[in-house]
């Protein structure tokens, strides 16, 4: 099994940067899917969710994805923009803990384009006719929602950009886990060190 052991500092973190590239274009990829993290500060405690992995921006190291604009992510984010993203892919036995600073893209463009790209099943996440988490009677069918509400949809639909701050990356092995910690400012990797797995 090829492994990081070996590897120099700046090749592994292109190989972080490839393989986090690889995620966001390849469903099956152990990367497609991560758990982003924020600080709660109404309850005190962090609160993870699962989410799409949909860009990486490799020049400023910047991971993207998309989400409805009333859910309570965004809502946290807006006061406090330290978050947090975790990856593990089973079939390399990579997790990857990443400390980022998020914040919801101004982009106009870049929304309305990915939002014309986008496919019906994803649209209709953004027609649920209240916020993420609201209390609701009972569960709802994709048959009832309203898909012409033009307060719905595009509107409430938009795009987290995660800057990369500091990287963990643990690799399994059966001769001894790797382990390195990676500062990078600006999408340059800064410094990178050996630690204890
Ligand atoms: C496989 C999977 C993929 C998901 N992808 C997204 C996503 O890309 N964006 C998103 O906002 N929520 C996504 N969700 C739903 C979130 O995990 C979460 O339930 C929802 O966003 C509400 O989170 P919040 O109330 O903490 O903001 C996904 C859930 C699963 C199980």
């Amino acid at each position: 099994m090829e492994t990081i052991r070996d590897k120099s500092f700046t090749d592994i973190y292109s190989h972080i940067l490839g393989e986090i590239e690889r995620g966001s274009v390849d469903r099956k990829h152990g990367f497609h899917l991560f758990n982003f993290s924020t600080y709660d500060e109404d309850s005190g405690y962090p609160d993870s969710r699962i989410v799409v992995l949909r860009k990486l921006v490799k020049n400023s190291f910047t991971l993207r994805f998309h989400t409805d604009f009333r859910s309570r992510k965004v809502k946290h984010l807006e006061k406090n923009f330290k978050s947090f993203l975790l990856f593990y892919n089973q079939k390399s036995k990579l997790q990857i803990r990443i400390k980022c600073d998020s914040y919801l893209s101004s982009d106009e463009k870049t929304k309305k384009d990915t939002w014309d790209k986008s496919q019906e099943i994803s649209r209709r996440c953004y027609y649920v006719p209240k916020a993420p988490s609201s209390d609701i009677e009972k569960p709802i069918f994709n048959d009832d929602l309203n898909v012409e509400d033009e307060n719905l949809g595009y509107k409430v639909f938009s795009i987290v950009d995660a800057n990369v701050v500091q990287l963990d990356v643990l690799e399994l092995n059966y001769s001894g886990h790797v382990r390195v910690r990676m500062d990078v400012k600006d999408g340059n990797l800064v410094s990178s060190k050996w630690i204890m797995p």
